[in-house]
C-alpha cells in the first residue's frame, strides 16, 4: 500500500466515523515562540485539548508535519527520521478509551476499511501505574474485548506509557496522561506470543516497531507537574506515517518505503548511511523552508543551518551544487506536493535559500577543514573553546566537528561547546531584552500583540498598496513580527510611513479584537483575509477588529490568540522591508 493509499485510508476511516478532517498547521507553531517546531500532531491542538471549542468540532482527524531533532544522531537507522508525518485522530470531550481502542484496532486489522495487518503480529502496551495515577485495568480489559490476547497486553511504567505534555523551553506544560501504544512483529518469521521479558529483548532488537500510540489526556501539567485534571477528557492519537508505510510494503527500513524511494534515486552512489542523512535531511529542509524557516545561528534557523551543513558534507564526494540542489528540491517536492500545496509554491525559493546556504558554507569549508586538521594534530580531544571557534568562524554544526572527529579516533568536549553556546547566546540576548526595558510585559503577553499588530498591518497593506496582497508567511517572536506577501516592487519610504500611520492610527482609536465562528463560504464571502498556504475546514474562526463585523477594520481566518483592545500594542514601527523571494516583501516590525 504506496504512502498516498495510507494517509487517504486512515483519513477516510475517521471520517466515516465523524471525524472532521483537518489541514495540517505549518511546521512552526503559531504565536508559540517557546517552542521550536510542531513534535506531535496534538502540538497545534493544545488550546482546544485544554477546553477551546476546535471550529471543527469534537472529533478531528489530520495528518500533521513534525520535525524532531533530538534523536539527530539516529538518523540513518531504520526508524529514525527528523521530519515526519504524523496520523492522529482526536476526541476533545467526546468519546474515550473504548471508541479509540476499538477504532484503532479496527483500523489495523481490517481487511475491507483498514490496513489488513495480522492480529497475531500486534502487541499492545497499557500504563502501569504510579503514585499519581492508578495502573490502566481499563483500557487493558478494552483491548481484551476486541480481541487482543491477555498475555499480549504488557504493562509499562511511565517513561513508555505517558504523554508527558510538550516541552517549551524550560518545562513541561499542557494536557498530559497515560498512554496505549501498538506494536507490529517485522521478522520473517513470526516472533508469536512473547514473555514480557522477550517482549523487551524484541523490542530492543527492533524486532517490533511502535505503529500507533493512543494518549487518553485528561491532566493537566504546569511547570512539570501534574496540576489535577482537565476540563475534558481528550483522546490524542499518533501514528507515523512513514514506519507504518514500512510495515505495510513488507519493508525493514523507513527508508526502503515509496516515501524516500525517489529520492535517494537521485542521490550519487557512496555510503549508504550518509545517503540516508541527506535523503531525510533534504525533506526536512525542503518543508521547513516552505514554512518559513531560513538558515541563522540562533533557534529555528540555526536547526535548519545544522541539517543544510550537515546535508552538504554528507551528499557523496561533497559535490552538492545548485543542478543537485535543483534535482532534490524537484524530487521531494513532486512527491509531496499534491499534498502539501506551498511547497509547490514554494519550490522557487526553497532552491535559492539552499543555493544561498551551499556558496556560504562551501566558502568557509575549505579553511574550516583546514583548521581541523590543525587541531587534530597530536590531540585525542577538541576543546569546547576550538569547536566553538569551528563552529563560530568556519559555520561546522557540533555534529558536523564530532562525526569527523569519530573519523580520527578523536573526542569532542561537547559540554564545553554548549557552555560557549549559552555565554554567547546569553550575550544577544540580554541584548535583545534590553530594547523591552519599557515594562512591556513578559514574552507570551509580547506575542499576543504582535499577532493583533499583523493583523492591522495586514488590511494596512491592502490600503496603501492594494488588493493583491497576500499574506505568504508570518512568524512572531517576543522582540518583533514578520510578515512575508506578495507585491511586486520594493515598497516607497512614503508608503511605508502610511502603512505605520494607519496602524498606528488604528492603535489610538483602541478598537475591540472579536472573535467569531463562521462557515468557511460566508468567511470568504464577508472578505476575510486568509493564508492561501492553509487549508481550511468547512466552519473557519475569523478574528475581527472593530465595533462590528459590518464595519470592522480587518477581518482575518485565525485561530488566535489575540489582544481585547488594540490600544494596548504601544507604538507600531516598521525596522526592515526587504525582498524574501521573486514577488515576495518581508516587513519587520517592533511594537515599542
Ligand atoms: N501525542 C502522541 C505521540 O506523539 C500521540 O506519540
Amino acid at each position: 500500500m504506496k504512502s498516498d493509499e495510507i494517509r487517504k485510508k486512515f483519513l477516510a476511516f475517521f471520517e466515516k466515523r465523524g471525524h472532521s478532517i483537518i489541514p495540517s498547521a505549518p511546521l512552526v507553531p503559531e504565536n508559540d515562540p517557546t517552542v521550536l517546531f510542531n513534535t506531535a500532531g496534538m502540538q497545534p491542538l493544545v488550546p482546544y485539548l485544554m477546553g477551546e471549542p476546535h471550529p471543527a468540532g469534537k472529533r478531528i482527524a489530520d495528518v500533521q508535519k513534525c520535525v524532531r531533532t533530538g534523536d539527530i544522531d539516529e538518523i540513518g537507522d531504520n526508524t529514525h527520521l527528523t521530519f515526519f508525518e504524523m496520523l492522529g485522530n482526536w476526541s476533545l470531550g467526546d468519546y474515550f478509551k473504548e471508541d479509540a481502542i476499538k477504532w484503532s484496532y479496527e483500523l489495523l486489522t481490517s481487511k475491507e476499511e483498514g490496513f489488513g495487518l495480522d492480529p497475531n503480529r500486534l502487541y499492545v502496551t497499557v500504563f502501569a501505574g504510579d503514585e499519581n495515577v492508578l495502573r490502566d485495568e481499563e483500557s487493558a480489559r478494552i483491548w481484551e474485548s476486541v480481541g487482543m490476547p491477555k498475555h499480549r497486553i504488557y504493562f509499562k511504567g511511565a517513561d513508555a506509557n505517558w504523554w508527558p505534555a510538550v516541552k517549551g523551553k524550560d518545562t513541561w506544560t499542557g494536557p498530559t496522561g497515560p498512554c496505549s501504544e501498538m506494536f507490529y512483529d517485522l521478522t520473517e518469521e513470526g516472533l508469536g506470543d512473547l514473555t514480557p521479558e522477550e517482549y523487551n529483548k524484541a523490542d530492543d532488537e527492533q524486532k517490533i516497531v511502535e505503529i500507533w500510540n493512543d494518549v487518553f489526556m485528561a491532566y493537566e501539567k504546569r511547570d512539570g507537574k501534574i496540576v489535577g485534571e482537565l476540563q475534558y477528557k481528550n483522546v490524542d492519537t499518533g501514528a507515523g506515517l512513514e514506519r507504518l508505510a514500512a510495515v505495510l510494503q513488507n519493508k525493514k527500513s523507513v527508508f526502503d518505503t515509496d516515501l524516500f524511494e525517489p529520492i535517494l534515486a537521485v542521490i550519487p552512489q557512496g555510503d549508504e548511511r550518509s545517503r540516508r542523512i541527506v535523503a531525510d535531511h533534504i525533506r526536512a529542509a525542503v518543508f521547513l523552508i516552505a514554512d518559513g524557516v531560513t538558515p541563522a545561528n540562533t533557534d529555528r534557523g540555526y536547526i535548519l543551518r545544522r541539517l543544510l551543513r550537515r546535508l552538504i558534507l554528507k551528499y557523496p564526494n561533497r559535490a552538492l551544487d545548485a543542478e543537485g540542489i535543483s534535482v532534490l528540491v524537484d524530487t521531494v517536492v513532486n512527491k509531496y506536493g499534491a499534498f502539501y500545496n506551498n511547497l509547490i509554491t514554494q519550490k522557487t525559493f526553497i532552491k535559492q535559500v539552499m543555493e544561498d546556504e551551499n556558496d556560504k558554507f562551501k566558502k568557509s569549508l575549505t579553511q574550516g577543514l583546514k583548521q581541523f586538521e590543525k587541531l587534530a594534530e597530536g590531540n585525542i580531544n577538541i576543546s569546547g573553546k576550538d569547536a566553538f571557534i569551528l563552529f563560530s568562524t568556519y559555520g561546522f554544526p557540533i555534529e558536523v566537528t564530532e562525526e569527523m572527529a569519530v573519523e580520527k579516533g578523536m573526542t569532542v568536549d561537547k559540554t564545553g561547546f554548549e557552555e560557549e553556546m549559552k555565554k554567547h547566546q546569553d550575550l544577544s540576548r540580554e541584548g535583545a531584552q534590553g530594547k523591552f526595558k519599557g515594562g512591556l510585559g513578559d514574552t507570551s503577553e509580547m506575542s499576543v500583540k504582535y499577532h493583533t499588530a499583523t493583523h492591522l498591518l495586514h488590511q494596512a497593506l491592502h490600503e496603501v498598496l492594494g488588493d493583491h496582497v497576500e499574506q505568504k508567511g508570518s512568524n512572531i517572536t517576543p522582540e518583533r513580527l514578520r510578515f512575508d506577501f506578495s507585491h511586486p516592487e520594493k515598497m516607497t519610504d512614503e508608503q511605508k510611513k502610511q502603512v505605520e500611520n494607519i496602524v498606528n492610527q488604528k492603535i489610538a482609536e483602541d478598537l475591540p479584537v472579536h472573535k467569531i465562528i463562521l462557515p468557511k463560504d460566508e468567511a470568504l464571502k464577508i472578505g476575510a483575509h486568509h493564508f492561501f498556504g492553509d487549508k481550511y475546514g468547512d466552519e473557519v474562526s475569523v478574528y475581527y477588529i472593530g465595533d462590528s463585523l459590518e464595519n470592522a477594520y480587518s477581518k482575518e481566518f485565525c485561530g488566535g490568540p489575540h489582544v481585547e483592545r488594540t490600544g494596548v500594542l504601544g507604538h507600531f514601527t516598521i525596522t526592515k522591508e526587504e525582498s524574501v523571494a521573486q514577488g515576495v516583501r518581508r516587513i519587520k516590525a517592533i511594537l515599542e
